[in-house]
């Protein structure tokens, strides 16, 4: 028997209650497939600058780096703004840990589900076409991290840094997707005008070359920009670099209309420490408006579990069978307020409730 041990980091606003709910999925896994699942749970972000003085307490740290994988919530709210941007609940845990686990890699897949076309801010005819994209967006690196990074009242520096070695390995990471996938995969660059994106574009040639089925283009982020709203259909794995995936992936996963339905993985360099645990989190923020309430949608958190199934524990089955759950729930018209459009809403328990009983079925048959 397997047995996976999984960090657990609710954080703050809605972060607990779909938290709870996803839990709640372990066991059936467990009845069904022949895994354990040991969690350990900590505090990260506002609540952990609260309990523990720091957003990410050394102590979250080590239990992070001792797990196969992190089951993320999500961090922040309006308790903490006053305080320095540096040390804010979201800088101050997040790029640490991206850093720190080494997650060079994140995958953030966007589509839009037949029952929930209306929600798409996208003209009708285009939403009805659907749209099914994995922005693969490199987050340890770039702009983000690059030094010298400096600021005085009079001028302030940014550096933007990318090594070939940095390129590869999204580029490896993203065409392998992209063969799993609509074997389709467009690179994101700006090498009309900067150096480093001249190298991005020079790299992820060389490496298509590895991946002779996939189709590949180079698009600039600008026209990419207008694109993924003019025709998004047209998209299957689109890579990019930290700051322009951190764009173009709020961009696509708001055309959906759901943010609170869309997961997130980050993934770890491999090889490079004993463990080198994934990080699954929801796409969306911690909605500290609903917070407590019970009405937040829990979705986006079971569709990061499915993740870390598949991606982590290697278990494909129940991942998709996860993933069916929430889809045939949705089509049946069982909405949580934020995607009920008037209609009757349920609470965050009674969702996944609804997909519990889905999946036990699919898992049964
Ligand atoms: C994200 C967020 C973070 C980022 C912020 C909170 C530091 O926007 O995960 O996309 O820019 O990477
Ligand atoms: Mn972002």
């Amino acid at each position: 028997m397997h047995s996976f041990k999984i960090a657990v980091l609710p954080g703050d606003g809605i972060g607990p209650e779909v938290m709870a709910e996803t839990l709640k999925f372990l066991p059936i896994v467990e009845e069904h497939y022949s895994v354990s699942f040991q969690c350990t749970e900590k505090n990260v972000g506002g609540v952990a600058i609260d309990e523990n003085g720091k957003a990410l307490p050394d102590d979250t740290l080590e239990t992070c780096m001792n797990s196969d994988a992190v089951l993320f919530g999500s961090i922040g709210g309006p308790k903490w703004e006053h305080l320095p941007p540096s040390e804010q609940p979201e800088r101050a845990a997040l790029l640490p840990l991206r850093k720190k686990l080494g997650l060079f890699a994140n995958l953030r897949p966007s589509r839009i589900y037949p029952s929930c076309t209306d929600l798409s801010p996208l003209r009708s005819d285009i939403a009805k076409r659907g749209l099914d994209i994995l922005i693969v967006r490199e987050l340890t690196s770039g702009i983000y991290f690059g030094t010298p990074k400096h600021r005085n009242d009079t001028e302030a520096l940014d550096t933007m840094r990318y090594t070939r070695e940095e390129i590869e390995r999204i580029a490896d990471l993203a065409f392998s997707l992209a063969q799993a996938r609509g074997k389709k995969l467009t690179s994101v660059d700006k090498a009309n005008v900067l150096e480093t994106m001249v190298l991005w574009r020079q790299v992820v040639a060389e490496v298509s070359k590895r991946y002779p089925d996939v189709d590949y283009t180079n698009i600039y982020v600008d026209n990419a920009a207008m694109q993924v709203v003019s025709n998004p259909q047209q998209f299957d794995v689109m890579l990019c670099g930290n700051l322009f995936g951190d764009i173009l992936s709020d961009e696509v996963a708001m055309l959906t209309g759901s943010l609170g339905m869309l997961p997130s993985a980050s993934i770890a360099l491999a090889g490079s420490e004993e463990t080198s645990p994934n990080l699954y989190e929801p796409a969306g923020g911690s909605a500290p408006d609903i917070a407590g309430m019970g009405i937040a949608n829990p979705i986006a958190q079971i569709l990061s579990l499915a993740l870390l199934l598949r991606l982590t524990c290697k278990l494909e089955l129940p991942a998709r069978m996860l993933e069916q759950a929430v889809s045939d729930t949705l089509s049946e018209g069982i909405f949580t307020k934020d995607i009920a459009q008037g209609k009757p809403a349920v609470s965050t328990s009674h969702m996944s409730g609804a997909i519990t009983e889905r999946f036990k079925y699919l898992l049964g048959t």
